[in-house]
């Protein structure tokens, strides 16, 4: 019996359309099928590398690797203050350009200009080219030709995108479409304190999103870290979410959460009655926030968390006590990614103040850890090949949502009718 109400069709699946069949894991399991993947979504639709606080004045840089995308990009406030992105190659003979010690990690800083190691070019912050060593050994060289290969790059509410298909016109902003729209004014511009982890995991990256996009495992994989009796109680009882929306590519879950400081003081551990705060942030909000249309759209008096799955890999979680965090899952091969979590609060103005985030940003990892330890495990089994088909319920509907997106652009990519049989997904 469902406890909040769900759409007149009966259930949220049905609502949307997306088919209530048991849906197959063949798009996770296969290097074919990545490899389709990275051209027909990681270069060719919006990524987000950052956001514009990594670039607080002219010269600030930095670089992200995008294997998925087959590419590193620099991206770097210019002289008039706009962002731009280049693809992160020295054009004379294709040199990483931007790099410390090791070419594939990531870097960031200040500078005029980029220098090539190799042979010395270099590049203003417009991407031009300023410079050849011995110029006049080249033959017909015109320097204007030789500038940076620039990428698309836009900035939506404080987030840089990146968009790597030179044929892709679609504006950032009509890319992020309602869902994007109902969350413009929000004050990410406050929220400057950050935390932030990294980890490599082994498994495809839609498996996790498919562990984030849904709470149906949370009174199950985390019971035993709850402590209150309102969480063991609801163990039994599961999870159902406030609301559910889908627009294009992209997804939303509206969610409860005891985000309020609970009555029973027995009920929370001390070290969160001691710093008021836990897993779903700081008890106290530390700026006043009209909510835009988009958070809580039930307007539910027990709302906790908005969770956005902004295709293909970027999340953005909206709390209640106004924080927020960041997912991202970079894909390196088909049963690998390296995923990213950014915790994002107003900065402290106090003591207490920094470790009530310091306990949510370490109450989140030890949740994370326990939702990323089941995906290696997963991701072998289905590898096994022993079954193929898995039944998702209404609860699981954004992964339903997502395994669709993927292969309807993949679908797109190579000119089929959507619908029709994946020649690289038969996997046997
Ligand atoms: Fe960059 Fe030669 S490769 S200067």
């Amino acid at each position: 019996m469902a406890h909040f109400p769900k759409p007149a069709e009966g259930s949220w699946t049905e609502h949307f359309k997306l088919g209530t069949e048991p849906i197959s894991y063949a798009d996770s399991i296969s290097p074919e099928h990545y490899e389709l993947e990275r051209d027909a979504i990681f270069r060719r639709t919006w990524l987000n590398v950052g956001r514009v606080e990594q670039l607080p004045k002219i010269g600030s840089y930095f670089t992200k690797e995008l294997d998925a995308a087959r590419t590193s990009v620099v991206v770097v406030r210019d002289k008039e203050g706009a962002v731009r992105a280049f693809h992160n190659i020295c054009r004379h003979r294709g040199n990483k350009l931007v790099w410390n010690d090791y070419p594939g990690e990531e870097t960031s800083g200040v500078c005029r200009q980029f220098t090539c190691k190799y042979h010395g070019w270099r590049y203003g912050l417009d991407g031009g080219l300023t410079f050849v060593q011995q110029e006049s050994e080249f033959f017909d060289l015109d320097k204007a030709d030789y500038g940076l290969a620039a990428v698309r790059a836009e900035v939506w509410e404080g987030f840089i995108f990146v968009n790597l298909d030179p044929g892709d016109t679609t504006p950032l902003e009509e890319y992020m479409g309602g869902l994007g729209a109902g969350l413009a004014g929000y004050p990410f511009e406050k929220m400057t304190q950050v935390f932030k982890y990294r980890a490599d995991v082994g498994s495809n990256w839609k498996l996790f999103i498919d562990a984030f996009t849904e709470f149906y495992h949370a009174p199950v994989l985390h019971q035993k870290q709850a402590v209150s009796e309102e969480s063991r109680k609801l163990a039994k009882v599961g999870f159902e979410a406030l609301a559910y929306d889908i627009e294009g590519p992209h997804g939303m879950v509206s969610s409860w959460g005891g985000m309020a400081p609970p009555k029973d003081p027995s009920m929370v551990k001390p070290i969160e009655r001691a710093l008021r705060s836990g897993l779903f942030g700081p008890w106290d909000r530390p700026v006043d926030v009209d909510l835009p249309a988009g958070l809580n759209p039930a307007r539910h008096p027990a709302w906790g968390v908005d969770s956005f799955l902004f295709f293909p890999n970027f999340m953005l979680l909206v709390w209640a006590p106004n924080w927020y965090l960041t997912y991202h899952y970079w894909p390196t091969s088909y049963n690998t990614h390296i995923f990213e979590c950014g915790l994002y609060f107003v900065p402290p103005k106090n003591a207490r103040e920094r470790l009530a985030q310091e306990l949510a940003a370490v109450t989140f990892k030890e949740y994370a850890l326990q939702d990323g330890n089941t995906l290696e495990a997963t991701q072998t089994m289905l590898e096994a090949g022993a079954v193929k088909e898995f039944p998702l319920c209404d609860q699981e509907i954004l992964l339903r949502h997502l395994h669709k997106v993927c292969k309807d652009y993949l679908d797109d990519h190579a000119g089929r009718t959507p619908g029709t049989p994946l020649r690289a997904t038969a996997v046997s």
